[in-house]
């Protein structure tokens, strides 16, 4: 066992998110039309003495280097189905915003899977790569498939789905993280009392993604999690009309927050909503990236 494997990993925007009442077992039933986008992390993994993670890029402070971080679990996951020690140095290379609501830990949970499998020839099939990486998390799956896919159950029983053009997103990113239990437990304050329908894809969003509509597309665009993401970051509503205000078609809060998603008309007006929104003030930074992207794939 020698060298190392890299593999690279899209984070993703949700264009619906359908969220039901919670679960007996505390986690909610979606209907989450899954949306890779090309921003990505890579994953290294490198055999070593024990197990160990490191982390570069502008955010690396924020991430967890211990055995709480999902590439971790993978690694110990996969390790521990095949009777293999985890000795791996993993060395994530951080470019999606941490802890946003764009799945960057579940994207170097399923990088870690996918890198582990190929550096110890573990010949995982599909199907149980799937599997372990619907026990770390509900977006891991969808982090390993990439492309674009209906989540239903809590997210992680994923339906691919077809998708006929490109879209062009800018993504604002705010200071400090949204913790996604929080931002459900603010949905549960928020929504109690009230009958919660049964999460259910819409097929005009669906239609949209098919043939590659991006006006239709930017009129189904729907977060559940958007007033509870909001309740808790009240600025966020700023940053959403400064975006729209720029020429964004429109705007949404991307999974459990605090990122921001705004979907362009094209490559060209992407970049200029990008500006206005870094000028505006109302964030951190404004990434502009396309979609669909490809799920993890080994890159080195
Ligand atoms: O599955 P994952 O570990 O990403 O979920 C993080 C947290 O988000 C869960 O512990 C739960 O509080 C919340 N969650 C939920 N319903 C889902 C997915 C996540 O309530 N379908």
């Amino acid at each position: 066992m020698s060298g190392s494997v890299t593999v690279r990993v899209p984070a993703k925007v949700n264009v619906q998110l359908a969220v039901g009442a919670a679960r007996p077992d505390g986690f909610h039933d979606l209907a989450n039309v899954f949306l890779a986008v090309g921003l990505y992390d890579e994953v290294t993994v490198t055999p070593a003495d024990e197990l160990r993670i490191t982390c570069s890029g502008p955010d690396a402070d924020q991430v967890p280097l211990d055995r709480t971080n999902l590439a971790a679990r993978a690694a110990i996951a996969l390790a521990g189905r095949h009777g293999i020690e985890p000795d791996v140095h993993i060395h994530i290379a951080k470019d999606i915003p941490v802890a946003g609501g764009m799945a960057g830990g579940s994207a170097d949970g399923a990088g870690a899977l996918l890198a582990c499998d190929a550096l110890w020839g573990t010949g995982a099939s599909r199907e149980e790569l799937l599997a372990i990486c619907a026990e770390l998390g509900s977006d891991v799956p969808f982090s390993l498939v990439g492309g674009a896919a209906l989540g239903t159950g809590r997210g992680e029983l994923l339906t691919p789905l077809e998708v006929g053009g490109t879209f062009h997103w800018v993504f604002a990113v705010a200071d400090g993280g949204l913790s996604t239990p929080v931002v459900f437990r603010e949905f549960d304050r928020l929504t109690e009392g009230t009958d919660v329908p049964l999460p259910e894809a819409s097929p005009v969003l669906l239609d949209a993604l098919r043939t590659g509509d991006t006006a239709a597309l930017a009129d189904a665009l729907a977060n559940d999690l958007q007033p509870a993401a909001l309740s808790l970051r009240p600025s966020l509503a700023d940053t959403l009309s400064a975006g729209t205000a720029a020429g964004a078609l429109a705007a949404l809060v991307s999974g459990s927050g605090p990122t921001t998603a705004f979907l362009a008309k094209d490559a060209d007006s992407a970049r200029a909503v990008a500006e206005a929104l870094l000028a505006s003030g109302t964030c951190r930074a404004a990434r502009v990236a396309a979609s669909p992207a490809a799920g993890a794939t080994v890159v080195g």
